[in-house]
Formats: C-alpha cells, structure tokens, sequence
C-alpha cells in the first residue's frame, strides 16, 4: 500500500532498488594477445615494442610510454580464469557485471576496410557471458574500451586521414563492428555501453603529453606527431557519430536489453570563491556535456563552441550529422566519475602555484577557457584522485538538471593507490572510506534529491592493467598477485557486501 502511495506522488526509486556490479575491461584483464587469432590494438603497439611501426612504444627522449615498460601481455590472464572472475563477482553479493571485449578478438579487417567475422572470438564472449549468467549475474557490456585494431590505425595512415578517429570512413566502421555484437549477443547482454569514456581517449590519445594510445599530442618531446588540439575537437566528434551509428544499430535490432549508452566520464568542480562559479561550470561543461549535449541537445555546449568553432568549420555539426546523433540515447546516463576538484578563474602561474592550483593541461579544457584546477578532499597515489564524496551527490545533481527525466547508471567509480605493501593493499580500510562516503552521497542524491540512480558499478573486480600506470596502480576488491595469478579478496570486498546485499527487514 505504501509503496503505491509513494508511487502516486512521484517519488523515485531509492538505493534499494539499485542494480549493483564489479567493472573490468578486456585489455587490462585478459592477457593471452595471440590466443584464437587475436591480432594487435593499439595498446599493444603502446606498450610492447616492434609490434608497429605507427605507434611506438616508447617516446622521442627513449623512455617508455608505459610506467617501467610494463605491459598487458599477462595481466590477470582473465582470458582463461573468467569463471574465477564470475564466481568472485557472486560471493562478493552483485548482481551485474560490467565487461569489455576485445575488438580484435571477435573481429579482423581485410584490405583496410572489410570486417571479417572471427567466430572463436565469438564463441569465447558466449563462454564469458554465460559463465556470469549462469551465476544469475547480469552483464553490460562494453564494445569499445580502447583497444583499437592497430589495422585501422594503420589504414588511416594509409589513407591520409592520420589516425583512425581523425578519418571520415571510421564512424561506419565503427557501427559496423557495433551491428556485429548486437547480432551475437543480444539474447545474453542487459546493458551496452557503445565507447567509454571518450573524453579520457581525446584528452590522453589526441592531446596533453599523449599518454594513451595512440599517443598524438603536440608535445614534441613526448610525442611523435599531432598538431594541435583541433585534432581532439576532431576525434571527439568522430567519437560521438560512431556512438550514433551504434545506437542506429541498436534499433534496428529492436533495441536489445535493457539499454544502450555512451560512458562519459567527469568529476565534480567546485567553486573555489564565490566569483569562481562561471569557471566551475565550464570545467564541467569541457568534460561529459562536450559529448552528452549533442546527444541530448543537437549541439556542443555553449562554451565548448565559443571556442572550437573558430579552429576549424569541420567542428560545426552538419544537418545530416545531428540527425544521426541527437536523441541518440534511451533514457540512461552512463557516467563514470571518481574525484572532485576546485575551479578557479585563469590565474597566473606563479600565484596558482602559491595557491597549489594546477592549470588543465589537455586541449579539451584548454583554450581561452582554461580554468585553474587545485585537489579537494583525501589523496589517493594517483596524483588525480581524491576521496570528496559530496562531489558525486552535486555531480548527480548537475547531470539531472542538465538532461532531464535520466536514469543515472554509475559504469565506474573506485579508488586507486598501490604503493604499499601487500598486506596494507588488502587491508585497504581506505578504499572503504571511499566506497563509504560515495555510495552514501549517491544515496542522499536519490533518495533526499529526487535523482533516479539505476545501478552503480565498482571500478574493479580485481586490480588490473592500469594504462600508462602499468601495475603500480591498484583499483580492485580483489588483490591480484601478478607473478603467481593468486587473486585474495580485500577487506573491501567484505566491506561494501554489507550494503549491496541490505538485509530486508528492519529491527
Ligand atoms: C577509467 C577507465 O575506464 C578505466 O579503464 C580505468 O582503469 C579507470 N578509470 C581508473 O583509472
């Protein structure tokens, strides 16, 4: 009866109803690169030498591009122990599971451009997904977690178009690639995540220091090419149309699941003084909106096109482009967020270092719309995450403001450091403090804040490959030992069990 009250009045659901799950990615787990006619990504041309000669594993000055040269080849060797995996993500208590597959596992391309179809790698995705399924876990699952065919990269060079999200070909081809795993897997996936987090692969691939692959920056002494942040501008765009395409996909099969997005990423900004709010909201507008207005809108956020528009007519969206991307979502925001910093006006840099302000470095928030970036809350080994729980209440409030009538699906948040010893990695009373104060502030934000939060993934199982990171960084509830593959569960995976699974009655 009450809750048919409460149903009549609008108010929406609670945490209680919250899908739960644990989040991999395919290159940073699986390990085994050559295995059932894999071919190389970009990755591995980033972090393994001789593989390209496009992309280079290491850079101009001869250091690596990846922490001490460290590289996927191994990882968590997922690739044969994903019962493990799924039998972990059961006992830890949640009830979905976030996974990535590898492009290059399920399919190749022959001359530049032809999808070919790489049935083993199917029918290891089928093995995967139903090794969760099996244990009542449902699965999202990620079709692009930046493991690029290195082909296609290679191709765009080819062709003129330098790199691969740079070409005009590269939206299609995505979609392609899209239509293929619809095909396959849409009786087994409940939630598809198209491309994750754009935003990380213009800022780290297409701009700054060019630390992910494929490494384009302007900075010459980092990187090899790159001229200057149009390229970002560029690739985002060609990022959000092979979203479009994907999604156009999706209805064609009859919107498969229970939803289809794109995993934006962006952390709260606060205020640093009261003259400082304008800043706070271009930092945020330069991170998920860059993409989501498009999507929801039919146009980049009013900062964003102040200034990229004036760098090259290819930014502006043509009439065709908008048809294909605008509305291009079902009702999900698929977000990942994990920090909060402070915003502040341009300041200069002898006075922002008295201040311990940091100017954003990537193109994508640079520009004359630089703002000035200082940390907020508990520091993690990362050097860019802090523990600021309030930070995702008020970033949830930001998003349900600006997209109305959203359902949030957290696909990431967690906590990362790694530097100490094994026995402190497991007893990781910090990454609890972490997973505390965040899971409470999306409770408040649902609960005391009207925001519908449908289902909230931890980012990780288990700790993994982190990028440009290497292994030195540990984000899991499971500790790994990558020398023997023993995976012991942290004290955090006992920890958040106790919320995730609610007792039902109260006392
Ligand atoms: C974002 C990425 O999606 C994931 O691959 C990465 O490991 C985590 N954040 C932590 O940095």
């Amino acid at each position: 009866m009450l809750a048919l009250v409460v149903g009549a009045l609008g108010v929406k659901p609670s945490l209680g109803k919250v899908l739960w799950g644990t989040a991999t990615a395919a290159y940073q787990v699986e390990g085994y690169r050559e295995a059932d006619g894999r071919t190389p990504s970009i990755w591995d041309a980033f972090d393994t030498p001789e593989t390209s000669k496009v992309i280079l594993a290491k850079r101009p000055d001869g250091n690596w591009r990846v922490y001490d040269g460290e590289n996927a080849g191994r990882a968590d060797e997922d690739f044969a122990r994903y019962e493990e995996s799924a039998q972990l993500t059961k006992e830890y208590g949640f009830g979905a599971a976030r996974l990535s597959v590898s492009w290059t596992r399920v399919a190749t391309y022959a001359n530049g451009l032809e999808l070919v179809r790489n049935d083993a790698g199917i029918a290891h995705y089928r093995a995967v997904i139903d090794a969760y399924k099996a244990r009542g876990i449902k699965v999202a699952l990620t079709m692009f977690h930046w493991d690029l065919p290195l082909s296609l990269e290679e191709h765009a060079a080819l062709t003129g178009c330098a790199s691969a999200w740079l070409c005009d070909w590269m939206p299609r081809v995505f979609g392609e690639y899209a239509g293929l795993l619809l095909e396959a897997f849409k009786d087994d996936v409940s939630y598809w995540i198209t491309i994750n987090e754009p935003l990380t692969i213009i800022q780290n691939g297409y701009s700054g220091a060019g630390v992910h692959a494929p490494g384009r920056c302007g900075r010459r002494d980092r990187c090899y090419v790159g001229d200057d942040d149009v390229e970002a501008y560029a690739a985002a765009k060609g990022l959000i149309l092979a979203h479009g395409h994907a999604f156009k996909k999706w209805t064609q099969v009859d919107r498969p699941g229970e939803g289809l997005g794109i995993t934006l990423n962006g952390d709260f900004r606060v205020a640093f003084t009261p003259d400082d709010v304008d800043a706070a909201t271009r930092s945020l507008e330069w991170q998920l909106p860059l993409f989501f207005d498009p999507i929801f809108y039919g146009r980049w956020p009013a900062s964003v096109s102040k200034v990229i528009l004036d760098r090259s007519t290819k930014l502006a969206w043509t009439p065709e482009e908008i048809a294909l991307v605008k509305d291009a979502h079902d009702g999900h925001l698929f977000m990942n967020t994990y920090t909060s910093m402070f915003a502040r006006e341009p300041i200069n840099t002898s006075k922002s270092q008295r201040y311990g302000f940091v100017y954003d470095a990537g193109a994508a928030t640079s520009g004359y719309n630089f703002t000035s970036k200082k940390p907020i809350g508990t520091p993690s080994t990362t050097g860019w995450l802090f523990n600021y729980g309030k930070g995702i209440r008020a970033l949830l409030n930001f998003y349900n403001n600006r997209y109305p009538n959203m359902t949030m699906i957290i696909t990431e948040n967690g906590w990362g450091n790694g530097t100490q010893s094994e026995d402190a990695e497991i007893n990781d009373l910090e990454r609890c403090t972490f997973y505390r104060d965040y899971v409470s502030n999306v409770s408040a934000a649902a609960v005391l804040d009207d925001v519908r939060v449908g289902a909230y993934f931890m980012w990780s199982l288990m700790d993994n490959y982190e990028w440009a990171d290497g292994f030195k960084t540990r984000f899991g509830l499971t500790y790994v030992d990558y020398e023997t593959q023993e995976r012991t569960p942290k004290f955090s995976a006992t920890y958040v069990r106790r919320f995730i699974t609610p007792k039902k009655t109260f006392r």
